[in-house]
Formats: C-alpha cells, sequence, structure tokens
C-alpha cells in the first residue's frame, strides 16, 4: 500500500532510491529501507521512522552500486518495527524483495516453508514471499523463473521489485493489484508504485497489468505474464508536473481519498468474504472466538468519525445477531466507571489507532477485565497493540485531517463482524449469501456514485451561500446525517447539525425557514414513507431540500429541489453508500469557499491529547 523504488542503470543507486522515497512521502508510511548489491554483495539498510532516519543509518559511507530496490512500508502484518521494515532478504541472504500489498495465504505458505526447514526472522507476510523465491531459485538457478513461480503460487495483492546478489545485474518487478510503473531512461530503469519517483529521470513509462512482470538489464528489458506469456507494452509518455501527481493528480488528499473508496472498499472485504458460504472469515477475532459465542452484551466507543461508525454499527449488530450492542463517546466512558459484566465485549474502534480518549477508554475497559476488541486502520498503532484482538480496516493512510475512506472500511468491517457474529447465532445461510452478495458490489455501485462529482459540485455552489445546514436521516442512516454534518462543519466551517429525522418536530423544526438547506438521507427502505412526511414537514415551511435517494426513485423528485441517486443495495449496507455524497458535497462546499482542504483550523489528523 505504501511506496516501491528500483533503479538500474548508471547514476548512484542509493542517491536515486532516496530521493525517490522523499518523492513518495506524501503517502504516509511507517518505516523506510534499501538494498543495493555493493562489490557483488547484498546490502541491506533499514528503519522504522521516516526516510530521514534511513539517510542517518547511511551517513558517512560511500557507495558506488547502480542498482538497488527501496521500499516506504505502511504495516499490514506485524508492527512497524526495523526488523518487520523491507527490503526482506530470503534464507541466502541473497535475494531481496520489497512488497506493497498483502499475501493473504502468506500463513499456509510460511507453514510449507517451515516444514522444509527454512526460517523467519519478521511477522510480515512479505517475508514469506522472499523465502519461497529463494525456494524456488534453489531449484530453477534462474531469478525470473523463481521470482514467476512463487507468484504463481500466491494469493493477494502485490506490486514487488526483487534484486539479487545472484544476478546482480537485473531488477525484477511484478504486479496485481498494486500499481507498478517502469521508466524507460538512457541505459537506466526507474520502476516505482508512484511516477511521482520517476519523473525527475524520464518521462517515458510502460504501466505494468495485473498479473505481468517486467525483467529490467541495464541496456534493455522484457515483460512476460506470471503465466509465461511474453506480453507487448506500449510506451506512454507522462506529462503531469510533480506538485500534482503527489496527490495522484487530486487537488487535495481529502478527495483522491474519497475517489480510492472503491479499492479501499475492496481491500476491507478482501479474503475475508466466503459468499457461497455465505459468512465472514475474520482471523483477527480467532484468539476470542470462545468469549464471542458466549457474549451478552457488547459496547462499541470512538472519537467523531469512528463513533458514528460505532452507531451503525450498533443497528448492524442488534439486527443481523440479536445481541444488545450500547454505543459511547470514548471522551465519556472513561471518566464515567462503567458497569462491564462477565460476557460484554468493548469494540474500540480508531482509524489512526492513536487518539488519546479511544486508548484510555481501552485501558479503563481492560482494568474492568473486559475483552477488548479493535477495528483500527493503522497497523502496530497503540490501540491496535493493547486491545486483545481485533480487525484491521485496510484502508491505506488516509492523511487529509476529515475522515472518508476510513468511516467506508469500518463499516465494512463492522459488517463482515455482524455477519460473522450473526451466522454464530441465527442468521441463515440465504441471509448471509445475500448480504455477502451485497458486499461485492459496493466498490462498483461507489463508483457509480463518484460519477456524479461533478452534479454534486453544482449543488455545492449553489448552497455555498448558506451558514448553517441540517441533515436527517433514520434508522441506518441517522448515523450518515451526524457524519455528513461533521464533514461539512469540520472543512467549511459552516455550521451543521444532524438529527433523526423523525426528532425535527421537536425542536429543530424553528429553524426552517427559505434560507435553510435540508439535506435528507432517503433510501428506499422500510421507513421511506416515514422520511418522506418528514420532507413534506420542511417543504411546507419553505426549507429547501436536497436528498439522497435510491436510483429510479421518481416520487421523491416531487418533494426535494436536488435529488442525487445511489445504487440499491441491501438497508443495512446503505450507508456505505449515502455517505459518499456527503462526502463529496462538504468537499465541494469547503473549495468554493477557499477553505484549506487536508488541514482545516484547529484540527489535527491524530488527536493524542485529551
Ligand atoms: C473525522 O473527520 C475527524 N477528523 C475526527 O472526528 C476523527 O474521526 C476522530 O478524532 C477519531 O479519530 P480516530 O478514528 O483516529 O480515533
Ligand atoms: N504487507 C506488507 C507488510 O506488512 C506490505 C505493506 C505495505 O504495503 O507497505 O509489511
Amino acid at each position: 500500500m505504501c511506496g516501491i523504488v528500483g533503479y538500474i542503470g548508471k547514476r548512484n543507486a542509493v542517491k536515486v532510491l532516496i530521493n525517490g522515497l522523499q518523492r513518495l512521502e506524501y503517502r504516509g508510511y511507517d518505516s523506510a529501507g534499501l538494498s543495493i548489491v555493493e562489490n557483488g554483495e547484498l546490502v541491506t539498510f533499514k528503519k522504522k521512522g521516516k526516510v530521514a532516519e534511513l539517510v542517518k543509518l547511511l551517513e558517512d559511507r560511500n557507495f558506488d552500486s547502480t542498482v538497488g530496490i527501496a521500499h516506504t512500508r505502511w504495516a499490514t502484518h506485524g508492527e512497524p518495527s526495523d526488523i518487520n521494515a523491507h527490503p526482506h532478504t530470503d534464507n541466502s541472504g541473497k535475494i531481496s524483495i520489497v512488497h506493497n500489498g498483502i499475501i493473504e495465504n502468506y500463513h499456509s505458505l510460511k507453514q510449507m516453508l517451515i516444514s522444509k526447514g527454512y526460517t523467519f526472522v519478521s511477522e510480515t507476510d512479505t517475508e514469506v514471499l522472499a523465502v519461497l523465491i529463494g525456494y524456488f531459485y534453489e531449484k530453477t538457478k534462474d531469478l525470473e523463473e523463481a521470482v514467476r513461480t512463487a507468484l504463481s503460487e500466491v494469493q493477494g495483492t502485490f506490486g514487488i521489485a526483487v534484486l539479487s546478489s545472484y544476478e546482480p545485474d537485473k531488477i525484477i518487478a511484478a504486479r496485481r493489484g498494486s500499481p507498478m510503473i517502469v521508466g524507460i531512461g538512457e541505459n537506466e530503469f526507474i520502476v516505482a508504485s508512484d511516477a511521482a519517483a520517476i519523473i525527475q529521470y524520464t518521462r517515458q513509462v510502460i504501466y505494468l497489468s495485473d498479473n505481468e512482470m517486467v525483467t529490467l538489464n541495464r541496456e534493455s528489458y522484457n515483460t512476460k505474464t506470471i503465466d509465461n506469456v511474453v506480453t507487448n507494452n506500449i510506451i506512454h509518455l507522462v506529462d503531469f508536473d510533480l506538485s500534482k501527481i503527489e496527490k495522484g493528480g487530486f487537488e487535495h488528499f481529502m478527495l483522491k481519498e474519497i475517489f480510492e473508496q472503491p479499492q479501499t472498499i475492496r481491500d476491507s472485504f478482501r479474503g475475508r468474504l466466503l459468499v457461497e458460504e455465505g459468512e465472514a472469515r475474520l482471523g483477527g477475532l480467532l484468539p476470542v472466538l470462545d468469549k464471542l459465542r458466549e457474549v451478552d452484551r457488547i459496547i462499541i466507543t470512538g472519537c467523531g468519525t469512528s463513533w458514528h461508525a460505532g452507531l451503525v454499527g450498533e443497528y448492524l449488530i442488534e439486527n443481523l445477531c440479536g445481541i444488545p450492542v450500547e454505543v459511547e463517546y470514548a471522551s465519556e466512558f472513561r471518566y464515567r466507571n462503567p458497569i462491564i459484566r462477565k460476557n460484554d465485549i468493548v469494540i474500540a474502534i480508531s482509524q489512526s489507532g492513536e487518539t488519546a480518549d479511544t486508548l484510555a477508554a481501552v485501558q479503563e475497559a481492560k482494568q474492568k477485565n473486559a475483552t477488548v476488541l479493535g477495528i483500527v486502520n493503522v497497523v502496530g498503532s497503540s490501540i491496535a497493540r493493547e486491545t486483545n484482538a481485533g480487525v484491521y480496516i485496510h484502508a491505506g493512510p488516509e492523511i487529509g485531517v476529515a475522515s472518508t475512506k476510513a468511516f467506508t472500511s469500518q463499516l465494512v468491517v463492522l459488517s463482515l463482524i455482524a455477519l460473522f457474529l450473526g451466522r454464530m447465532r441465527n442468521l441463515s445461510k440465504i441471509e448471509g449469501i445475500q448480504i455477502a452478495r451485497a458486499i461485492k458490489e459496493l466498490p462498483s455501485q461507489v463508483e457509480k456514485i463518484l460519477d456524479k462529482a461533478e452534479q454534486i459540485r453544482e449543488i455545492a455552489r449553489e448552497f455555498s451561500y448558506s451558514r448553517n445546514f441540517l441533515y436527517l436521516g433514520r434508522g441506518y442512516n441517522f448515523p450518515v446525517a451526524l457524519e455528513g454534518a461533521l464533514k461539512l462543519k469540520e472543512i467549511s466551517y459552516i455550521h451543521a447539525e444532524g438529527y433523526p429525522s423523525a426528532e425535527m418536530k421537536h425542536g429543530p423544526i424553528a429553524l426552517i425557514d427559505e434560507n435553510m438547506p435540508v439535506v435528507f438521507i432517503a433510501p428506499k427502505d422500510e421507513i421511506y414513507d416515514k422520511v418522506i412526511s418528514n420532507i413534506e414537514e420542511v417543504r411546507s415551511r419553505k426549507g429547501r431540500v436536497i436528498a439522497v435517494a435510491t436510483e429510479n426513485d421518481e416520487r421523491i423528485t416531487k418533494f426535494a429541489e436536488r435529488v442525487i441517486y445511489v445504487p440499491d443495495t441491501l438497508p443495512m449496507l446503505t450507508p456505505i453508500l449515502t455517505v459518499i455524497p456527503l462526502q463529496l458535497l462538504a468537499y465541494y462546499m469547503a473549495v468554493e469557499l477557499g477553505c484549506n482542504v487536508d488541514q482545516p483550523r484547529n484540527l489535527a489528523k491524530s488527536v493524542t491529547v485529551e
């Protein structure tokens, strides 16, 4: 998920690699490292922390090598540490690899290799691939063939670059589901996961396709599929400037992250959904399986957007599993002396895994002997380490202060947990299959919503005059109303409140006049008619209604001034779709008002203070 750079040519490799890693720093990462071949020997340096730490490690050393690979890691398997940092080597110490992505079957491959006497030093999935390549190299004595065979055994996603002192004038790179670009210079090549690391040297590139690999020698290169079929690639000319690609071509990180959601949602359920069995496989919960069977009550805790995800989790788990759920602000939970009984389970939700209030809530719950689970994005973060078990959301680094892709991935993981717990209880296989199928559809449905960005931008322009907004939704979409309002106030400084639609008449209705935009989240579900009545109440007081509704719902156009459609899905999954237009609305509103979207005033990405 993070950065790869590889170089072979005539320049000083260490300089090119460090420069490349610095170009990739904007992506967020937790450790950095590189391997070169120097005087025929493979040499590796790696360090937890920033690229600057790696640079310190290399200080006062001179290298002449003109070939090497480098990496910035965003940990998924094993906490950030010097040992888990990439590159990883095989057991001979002569083959080195860097890897982005996740090797899903690393566990069984590792068992197989251990049974043959191979050993491991890190906790990563990547090291398994390095050792596997070494295993095949012993048989074939051909690096390209060893890499190809190893990759054909692998399930999951990868962008990799491989270097070896066995065949020192060569870099091999490959990809599946993780980008890999080859920059073609004059008697030099630079391969990277992101064009940002390449374009300083050359603008001629080839983009590897999924399941394709490239072997770079100093003067030439060849490409083939992992099934050993030779491929031909068109050389493209990259013509964008550096400042743009640093955000992947997007104006802001927030927009980039909103648009990443088809992929990040897929990453959250990848390898975890057993569609035909109608089940979820969550390895991270296995250590607490007995507790989960006996659970009487679940308490979900978190802050901000993560707390909103928890509210959706309450509906999901109560509806699918029949387990009572309470959701509590972590900041309240920690000071309230909460009652925790023997069979209660506490689930802490946090993108960063470092939020001080949530961490303190986890510690409070542990103090009271509760089983504490984490739903966390950042691997190896404090909350991930403090909890007894948990599920990573695998959304990749989130840089924009306003959380977007982490929220939808939290909802995916909560849906998987509800499916998992439900199937341990009364949820039928047929229902399970329906849910699993619907989850699988989400990425392409999100793409359809993102296609409407221009329409949402126009709505933002039209309503940017307003200093107040109301967001209303019911059931699963009440938390989405809260989240929509939070997004708007965080980045555009417009005052916004979220309520359950029916609560409006108990107070907020007093605010409604012709200047008050009201955003209704009104997908076709069992309470749709009730929401329509609430919309009428607003209309009859001249309020201006923007509705988020289900595709083909013609009826709603009679009541709402503007309608943003989302594809149809199961009611329980609607929040994952309905929140997307609200993220875009907040974003475009903030841009319209000239606000600093990625670093809004007074806010920090990770609130590590009380
Ligand atoms: C979301 O847009 C916010 N910036 C904020 O509310 C955030 O969700 C909250 O601080 C919790 O952070 P965490 O998920 O990293 O624990
Ligand atoms: N899964 C690998 C690890 O945890 C790669 C992570 C990445 O993409 O940076 O080390």
